[in-house]
């Protein structure tokens, strides 16, 4: 079925080169000319290729250019650049990690190879753990969870690796399964979501990208669920105050604490200063009973905040570097509004002065015909 699929997808496409990408395993990103951000990735593209070339992997590095390759873009649904995305005998898994070396090797690394890792000894148990801060593991033989643990993989490869066991070649270590307990084994849906609820470390670096990943990921505390096995927050720490500098529209002093609400983006900050465990854990806890005030948010006034803080941050540099280009990129859009308004209002004086037909005004000279018709009736 799989061969099938993409035998009609290289059909679907006209390009035969493309044919040879897609029936193998690709890793590729779709760019445009114009974007920066795609020439940024440039050189780090060419070092994954060589690099995977040089590791003997079966994965292929390959670009696109979004604006030629209109047809092969549309396919795949592409909207921003660079996109990346990795085609595996016909299926399409999208990157949404940091466009760096390493995020992207371990995407090409993970989603190229085999979907379920089996661990067949201790050896390679501790290897595994070793090397993720947090792994999956489907432990026993075949049964329905099994199926539903190797679909929960198709869809969240693109995240975790997924890995299966059995019994004997376990470490003799207390199992999480106890500390993040997955109760139902029927629905898939929910060992999706368990899955990607709980697949980030309990405290670690994260970036914009992981961020916006996390409130993707649902809520961390349903409702429906014993409140007890869910955890309440994420920790994790950000280089750098820029993102959350533009979270809270200010200036943020390095190091600082911050709680924010992925499902709103509203923010709380500590009341006071958070000195010892137990300040912290009042905090935390303020935040949840809602004794501490929630900042910003996704209302209709913040956004309209955001994008004056969003307009001031972009035109800033602008008018302190250059600023007559400054003046020119706020004048000129004015301008060109000003001598709309103004054209505007003469065709519309001009309509009313006489009834001569104006191709541009019709709906406004449909609406004098209108005025004047009920005048009549009256
Ligand atoms: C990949 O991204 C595209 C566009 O951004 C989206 O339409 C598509 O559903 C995504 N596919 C998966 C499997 O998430
Ligand atoms: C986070 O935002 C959601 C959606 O607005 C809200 O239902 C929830 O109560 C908020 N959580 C906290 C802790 O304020």
């Amino acid at each position: 079925c799989l061969l099938l699929l993409s035998v009609l997808l290289c059909v679907a496409l006209v390009s035969g080169v493309y044919c040879v990408l897609l029936c193998d395993v690709v890793v590729l990103q779709f760019y445009a000319p114009w974007c920066t951000f795609c020439k940024q990735l440039d050189p780090v593209w060419h070092q994954i290729g060589s690099e995977l070339k040089s590791l003997g992997s079966p994965v292929n590095v390959g670009k696109s250019d979004a604006t030629t390759n209109t047809g092969l873009a549309k396919e795949f649904r592409v909207r921003g650049y660079p996109a990346i995305l990795m085609l595996k005998k016909g299926v399409k898994y999208n990157y949404s990690g940091p466009r760096t070396k390493d995020g992207i090797m371990d995407f090409a690394h993970r989603v190229g190879g085999p979907l379920i890792r089996s661990l067949s000894s201790l050896q390679l148990f501790q290897h595994a753990m070793n090397r993720h801060d947090v792994m999956f593991v489907y432990v026993g033989a075949t049964s329905q969870l099994k199926g539903n643990y190797a679909s929960a993989a198709e869809e969240l490869i693109v995240h975790t690796y997924f890995f299966s066991a059995t019994r004997d070649v376990l470490p003799k270590v207390t199992f999480l399964m106890n500390d993040f307990p997955y109760v139902s084994e029927e629905s898939d849906g929910e060992l999706k979501s368990w899955i990607n609820r709980e697949r980030f470390p309990m405290y670690f670096k994260i970036d914009s990208y992981t961020l916006y990943a996390m409130g993707e990921s649902g809520n961390i505390n349903t409702p429906q669920s014993d409140v007890n096995t869910h955890r309440n927050f994420y920790f994790g720490f950000m280089e750098g105050s820029d993102y959350i500098n533009g979270l809270v529209m200010g200036e943020v002093i390095v190091p600082s604490l911050i709680v924010i609400n992925l499902s709103n983006d509203g923010y709380f900050l500590p009341p006071g200063a958070v000195e010892t465990e137990r300040h912290l854990l009042d905090f935390l806890n303020g935040v949840l009973d809602g004794s501490v005030q929630c900042h910003g948010g996704n209302s209709a006034t913040q956004r309209i905040r955001r994008f004056i803080y969003d307009a001031k941050v972009t035109l800033t540099p602008v008018f302190s570097q250059a600023p007559l280009l400054g003046c020119f990129l706020v004048g000129f859009p004015f301008t060109i509004l000003a001598i709309f308004c103004y054209l505007c209002c003469k065709a519309r004086s001009n309509v009313s002065d006489d009834d001569t037909d104006n191709v541009v005004l019709l709906a406004s000279s449909q609406q004098h015909r209108k005025k004047t018709t009920n005048k009549k009736s009256d």
